[in-house]
């Protein structure tokens, strides 16, 4: 860890950064807007090179609004066949860089049969539903304890916050469990119902493991869902990643706008 720490630092002249954000699924380009030091995965000692359909693999450090921010321009998932080591190790480093607040956003489909797609959901609660644990493992005690509580990953104090600067912009938004699996394929409508069932307003395929770290490393996360399709089987239609890919598009403008407001009333 300390290899990879000190090459970032080596490449970002000591930028310390107080906020982390994973830029989820058609919403990378935020990183874009924002005059930046950028390193791609592949060039970092300890990340491996990621390669998904709308996603980069690369940090982008920036100031915006005059905070220090470290932006994870696609992110590993578990269903690439990554270990849960792989897929967690940069919200470790972007702890040990010093941030205090992890985003962590994505794309989802929505279980809940009165949310739409095009819809934002602040996340409020999920469920691992992805049969491990990324804190499996020997423990790290410069992190956190091994038996870490998990009674309130998503800040309620941080939801409040991004719901009251939503209301202030005219964005629409929801909020709702996180239901997250394994992927990559899709849910059966049976699972969609279990789901929903359970209490879960959205589902997919990644967000929980970085989410159980990073408040298992102390931070405060805030998980936002960009509901890019009705889940399987609440309609009758079948599902595709390219819907998945154009409803982030089409919401990324509003999104944006938020994630930047929301990052100066931090
Ligand atoms: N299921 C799982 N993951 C997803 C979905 C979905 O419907 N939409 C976007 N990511």
């Amino acid at each position: 860890m300390n290899l990879t720490v000190n090459y970032i630092q080596g490449k970002t002249d000591g930028f310390k950064p107080e906020i982390g954000i994973i830029l989820g699924s058609g919403l990378g380009d935020f990183a874009d807007d924002f005059k930046s030091v950028i390193i791609p995965y592949s060039e970092i000692p300890g990340f491996e090179n990621s390669q998904v359909q709308g996603h980069k693999g690369q940090l982008v450090f920036a100031k915006i609004h005059g905070k220090n921010v470290v932006m994870m321009q696609g992110r590993y998932h578990f269903y690439e066949g990554y270990s849960m080591q792989t897929v967690t190790y940069p919200v470790k480093i972007m702890k040990k860089l010093g941030i205090k607040t992890l985003i962590i956003t994505n794309a989802a489909g929505a279980v809940n049969e009165n949310f739409t797609p095009g819809d934002l959901m602040f996340i409020t609660d999920h469920i691992n539903f992805m049969g491990t644990n990324p804190l499996i493992g020997k423990n790290d005690d410069t992190l956190g304890t091994r038996f870490p509580d998990m009674s309130e990953i998503y800040s309620k104090d941080l939801i409040k916050k991004a719901s009251q600067i939503a209301d202030k912009l005219q964005i629409h938004y929801k909020k709702g469990v996180y239901a997250a699996t394994t992927g990559p394929s899709y849910e059966t409508p049976a699972e969609i119902k279990m789901f929903r069932l359970l209490g879960a307003s959205a589902v997919g395929m990644s967000t929980a493991p970085e989410a159980i770290v990073a408040n298992y490393c102390g931070l405060k996360v805030l998980g936002i869902s960009c509901l890019t399709n009705y889940a399987a089987g609440v309609t009758e239609n079948a599902l595709n990643h390219q819907e998945v890919i154009d409803t982030a598009n089409k919401v990324k403008e509003n999104f944006k706008t938020l994630l930047s407001e929301i990052i100066k009333q931090m």
